[in-house]
């Protein structure tokens, strides 16, 4: 079985002090959970104190955004080099903010991909449609391009390292989630997609979470379905009452065996 993972992304919030208030609250929260890998990824000014925070927990640092490259003249950039040092183990990619306002397309995707298995940080791809594409029904077909142009281009021995999440746009800080039956039915596509690629034992090896206004109350029932290995969660991670809750609804629902 799977442990089960759940990532916050605090996105341009909290100021250095205000997060070390918010991880020393999430981490008496969460010192009694065991069965759930657990990340926090700060903005980059507080990664520095975040890190003294969690050290000697089991709770990991994450980044939000790196460049692809270990060092060089790209100013006001951030190298996976610089991460590791700050004591990051995983970095998040492709998420659709950066794709949006920051014009990331799955060419750059995959370069920072590449760039962070080989500094050997985890990366959390993201990937998913907009509403209008939903809505014109090509939600499968864009995630298929998502997939292949930036993640379906690694070898075999790298796809095991990579955490994929699923994250529809229209879900996103909106309140609006998908149905865990529309967030099922993507991530079986998704396992699919790795499955033929892959082989079914790599396949079924990569983690998949899902994204999109995930709160403590929704969350049991998108973790029980089969495919949905874990949240990225942006508002309710900023609230540390509300991310704890988050984790042990998906204890609970790993405890309760109904996750493969
Ligand atoms: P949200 O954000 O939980 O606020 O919808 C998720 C994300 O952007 O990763």
């Amino acid at each position: 079985m799977k442990k089960p993972l759940i990532a916050g992304n605090w996105k341009m919030f909290k100021t250095a002090s205000e997060a070390v208030a918010l991880v020393q609250t999430i981490k008496a929260a969460a010192h009694t959970v065991s069965d759930v890998s657990i990340v926090v990824c700060p903005p980059f000014t507080a990664l520095t104190e975040v890190s003294k925070v969690l050290s000697g927990t089991s709770i990991a640092l994450g980044a939000q955004n790196m460049y692809c490259a270990p060092e060089g003249a790209f100013t006001g950039e951030i190298s996976p080099t610089m991460l590791k040092d700050l004591g990051c183990r995983y970095v998040i990619l492709g998420h659709s903010e950066r794709r949006q306002y920051f014009k990331e397309d799955d060419i750059l995707v995959h370069e920072k991909l590449k760039t962070a298995l080989k500094y050997s940080l985890v990366p959390i791809v993201c990937v998913g449609e907009t509403l209008s594409e939903r809505e014109a029904k090509k939600h499968f077909d864009v995630v298929k391009i998502q997939f292949d142009e930036s993640i379906g281009r690694l070898g075999k021995e790298d796809i095991v390292k990579v955490v994929i999440a699923y994250e529809p746009v229209w879900a996103i800080g909106t309140g609006r989630t998908a149905t865990p039956d529309q967030a099922e039915q993507m991530h079986s596509y998704i396992r699919r997609l790795l499955n033929e690629r892959y082989g079914k034992e790599n396949g079924s090896r990569v983690l998949i979470l899902y994204g999109g206004s995930v709160k403590p109350d929704n969350t049991k029932s998108l973790m029980e379905k089969p495919n949905i290995d874990g949240a990225l969660v942006g508002g309710a991670s900023l609230k540390a009452e509300l991310f704890a809750q988050i984790i042990l609804e998906a204890q609970q629902s790993r405890d309760a065996g109904t996750h493969s």
